[in-house]
């Protein structure tokens, strides 16, 4: 049986990175469907809207959706509804895409690139297990309290509700601690339960589901000590599970400990292993179109792919060794070179990882 896969390309550098990953996908010899839509920006100007429904039926319908980005400033004074970013929050929601797993890891040949000491950060290999359909992203009432003369500009108020359900947390804990149980045993939770009620919520919850993981060691952290903690020795961590918001935040962050945000996928997914796959970077809008942006993060999303949405555990191995033979041939985008280095453009970087696939030998030295 053929694998359907939602392409939804996107704006900015969208487009041309999810067509490397989609020739790293082709060479591989599965059996795909790829079919393509608009999304975000691209999709309000063709459509009208950042999610028009035919986008949306077919993120439904298929296996898994491989995603570009979404976002351009030029959309910065349009209302929420319509922006961009609106149709990856869409997404989320409509496929309850609730569990969204970022990794960041330090690739030994990339460890300069990290602003932090070499050995603080290299063989950094840490999980962010991030809640992504519940809290303060989602919660309502939310919104603006007109002035007197309905006004919204001159609104007196503004507010959002932080929100979580019992249901919600037990499913994303659940997630975290089988995460973790495959990995050193390790998990810890995050929250505010210090001064949030909701989160004082989601740590007695998480507690209640460990009860059934008495194999991994739960610890818990307060938000801001976490945020302390990920720089100052990241490689205590190795699995972290936390809210919408605390995880949007702590995960960008721990993508620069690793240096390159260029070269970090993401997974969401929802119960029946249905996933959307993305770089964990954004749309660039400042690099659209020149051919220099990084492949190697929708490349590696395509991998996650086919390990939780495909059950194709060997092909995405093989795209994992693929890349990190490229990486040991000293090929580097730009966001990602340093000196000694070769320097090559998006398309370039596809290729090395396609001719790596047939052959990870090919590709051993700088030519
Ligand atoms: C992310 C992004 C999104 C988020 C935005 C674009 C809505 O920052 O995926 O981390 O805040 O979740
Ligand atoms: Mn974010």
């Amino acid at each position: 049986m053929s694998m359907k896969i939602a392409v939804l390309p996107g704006d900015g550098i969208g487009t041309e990175i999810v067509a490397e990953a989609l020739r790293v996908l082709q060479a591989l010899d599965l059996a795909f469907e790829f079919e393509q839509a608009l999304v975000g920006g691209a999709a309000y100007e063709a459509h009208g809207h950042p999610l028009p429904e035919s986008t949306l039926k077919l993120a439904q319908a298929a296996d898994a959706v491989l995603f570009g980005a979404v976002g351009d400033w030029k959309y910065d004074t349009l209302e929420r509804a319509l922006r961009p970013e609106q149709a990856i929050l869409g997404l989320r929601k409509h496929l309850q895409l609730f569990a969204n797993f970022r990794p960041a890891i330090c690739y030994p040949e990339l460890t300069a690139a990290s602003s932090l000491k070499p050995e603080i950060v290299s063989g950094l290999d840490l999980l962010i297990i991030r809640e992504l359909t519940g809290d303060i992203y989602f919660g309502q009432p939310r919104g603006r309290r007109s002035a007197p003369d309905g006004a919204f500009a001159g609104a007196p108020e503004a507010f959002d509700t932080m929100r979580y359900t019992r249901p919600e947390i037990e499913r994303i804990a659940h997630v975290a601690f089988q995460a973790a149980r495959k990995r050193r045993g390790k998990l810890l939770s995050v929250d505010k339960a210090n001064v949030l009620e909701t989160f004082q919520f989601w740590r007695d919850v998480v507690t209640e589901v460990h009860a059934q993981y008495p194999d991994v060691e739960l610890e818990h952290m307060y938000v801001d000590n976490a945020a302390m903690q990920l720089v100052k020795a990241p490689k205590r961590l190795d699995v972290v599970v936390t809210g919408n918001m605390f995880g949007d935040i702590l995960s960008d962050e721990a993508a620069m400990l690793t240096g390159s945000i260029g070269m970090l996928p993401s997974a969401s997914l929802n119960a029946r292993n249905q996933g959307l796959y993305e770089p964990s970077h954004g749309s660039a809008p400042d690099i659209a179109g020149k051919g220099v942006a990084n492949p190697l993060a929708t490349i590696l999303s395509a991998a996650m792919m086919l390990r939780y949405s495909l059950d194709q555990a060997d092909a995405a191995d093989r795209i994992e060794t693929a890349v990190r033979a490229v990486l040991a041939a000293g090929l580097r985008t730009p966001d990602i070179w340093s000196e000694g280095t070769r320097k090559v453009g998006t398309r370039e970087m596809g290729d090395a990882v396609v001719a790596a696939l047939a052959s990870p030998k090919a590709i051993t030295t700088i030519t």
